[in-house]
């Protein structure tokens, strides 16, 4: 018994780098980066949210609106990619900066209703950009 759980660990040790090296990559390895710490961050905001947390909120619509941006060359290749439609890339990147100041206004104010509003407009802003290009930066 014990030798066959340390066969299956064996295994599971040389398989693993296997099949990590086998996952798709990104074509923006800094860009996923980034947007992987913003989908970190609107999870803490939408906990400061439904728990009233409105210091929290602020501190997280503060890293929402604030990320790091995306390395340049990088931004290169996706202009490159996008070409006309850079402007409607850039403008789905603008919502959301607009709604995370509103998100960290009303998290100051202890707005809930303006809180509300401003995370669902930050929630569109991200999915806006991500159903018009995220497929086709990926491929
Ligand atoms: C202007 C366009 C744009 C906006 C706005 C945008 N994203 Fe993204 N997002 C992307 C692109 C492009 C990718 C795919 C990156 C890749 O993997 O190459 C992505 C991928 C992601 C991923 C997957 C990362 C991973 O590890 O594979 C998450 C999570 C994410 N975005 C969260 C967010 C959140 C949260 C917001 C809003 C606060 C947001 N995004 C707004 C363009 C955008």
């Amino acid at each position: 018994m014990k030798s066959k759980v340390l066969l299956s660990l064996m295994l599971a040790l040389l398989i693993s780098p296997i099949t990590q090296a086998a996952e798709p990559t990104s074509n923006f390895p800094g860009i996923q980066k980034l947007m992987n710490q913003l989908g970190k961050d609107m999870s803490i905001a939408q906990s400061a949210l439904l728990n009233e947390d409105h210091e929290q909120l602020a501190i997280s619509a503060v890293a929402i609106g604030e990320h790091p941006k995306a390395p340049l060359m990088e931004r290169m290749k996706v202009m490159a990619s996008l070409l006309t439609d850079m402007s409607a890339f850039k403008a789905w990147d603008e919502k959301t900066h607009t709604a995370a100041k509103q998100l960290k206004a009303a998290a100051i104010a202890k707005d809930r209703q303006a809180e509300t509003k401003a995370f669902v407009t930050i929630t569109e802003s991200c999915m806006g950009c991500h159903i018009q290009f995220r497929d086709r930066l990926k491929e």
